[in-house]
């Protein structure tokens, strides 16, 4: 791969974005790329995925502007249902994903940010939807996960009015979860991402599960029949029985033993 690396330490695995001539723009083959490092993602290894980008000053600085001059309208369509699937795919992916957004997360920066599970970023980090000024709408879901994460009138604030804003905004409205100086920003997100790898695998995947499915039911009692579901599956685990046990088992000395994932 020309513009991804992908490295697994444990049960963490951290996709980067490394495109640092175009501050890690998303073109064609960034979006390709991308596609192909998630499918290659061993689920049985893998507990958790940090996502950042490249160097100490862009995240992802949107899509390639370069590549979307010339595009007609039935291309322009195609490139947004390009970025929208892999998008979709991150935002499903089985195990939880955590953006660590060290800089400008512009356009489709901040899109792909919020197909994430969690954010968090470092103090210059910068967000936004700058796509009327430059004659488009956001193209990879920007109109609908900011409105879904902030509410529909920051969201159409921040995307009629194309300003960008920085960490302490995006944290006092909730785009992001916390702000770290950049050299804490990956420790940060590896010691988040460790928290998460330690607890029962299948109940991590199934809570993503249903809070996702969950807010897209059309009715609560929709919603909660979904978790029902899931809960009722834990069940069947291994990864149950153990922590269940462990917890009534008195005997102070001894130490919880890894989850098996199944
Ligand atoms: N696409 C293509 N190239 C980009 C890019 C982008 N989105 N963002 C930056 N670059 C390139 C620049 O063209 C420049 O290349 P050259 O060195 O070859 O000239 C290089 O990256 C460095 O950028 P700057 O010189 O502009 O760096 P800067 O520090 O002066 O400014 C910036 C940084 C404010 C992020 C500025 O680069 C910028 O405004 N970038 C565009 C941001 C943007 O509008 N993003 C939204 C794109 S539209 C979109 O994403 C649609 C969608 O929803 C799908």
């Amino acid at each position: 791969m020309e513009f991804i690396t992908y490295e697994v330490t444990g049960p963490v695995g951290t996709i980067t974005i490394n495109r640092p001539k175009a501050l890690n723009a998303l073109n064609s083959q960034v979006l390709e790329e991308l596609d192909a490092v998630l499918d290659s993602v061993d689920l049985d290894a893998v507990r958790c995925l940090i996502l950042t980008g490249a160097g100490e000053k862009s995240f992802v600085a949107g899509a390639d502007i370069g590549e979307m001059s010339t595009l007609s309208k039935a291309e322009g369509e195609a490139f947004g249902k390009k970025g929208n699937d892999v998008f979709l795919k991150l935002e499903s992916f089985p195990i939880p994903v955590i953006a660590a957004v060290n800089g400008f997360a512009l356009g489709g920066g901040c899109e792909i940010s919020m197909s994430c599970d969690i954010r968090i970023c470092s103090e210059n980090a910068v967000f936004g939807q700058p796509e009327v000024g430059l004659g488009i709408t956001p193209g990879f879901g920007g109109t609908q996960r900011l409105a879904r994460l902030v509410g529909p009138g920051m969201a159409k604030q921040m995307i009629y009015s194309a300003r960008n804003i920085k960490a302490d905004e995006a944290l006092r409205i909730g785009l992001v979860n916390a702000v770290y100086p950049i050299e804490e920003l990956l420790p940060a997100a590896q010691k988040l991402a460790a928290a998460i790898a330690k607890n029962a695998p299948i109940a991590v995947r199934g809570c993503k599960k249903a809070i996702n499915e969950g807010l897209e039911a059309s009715s609560m009692a929709e919603a909660v029949a979904i978790e029902e579901k899931i809960f009722g599956d834990c069940f069947e685990t291994e990864d149950q029985r153990y922590g269940m046990a462990f917890f009534l088992d008195k005997n102070k000395d001894k130490v919880k033993e890894p989850f098996k994932n199944k």
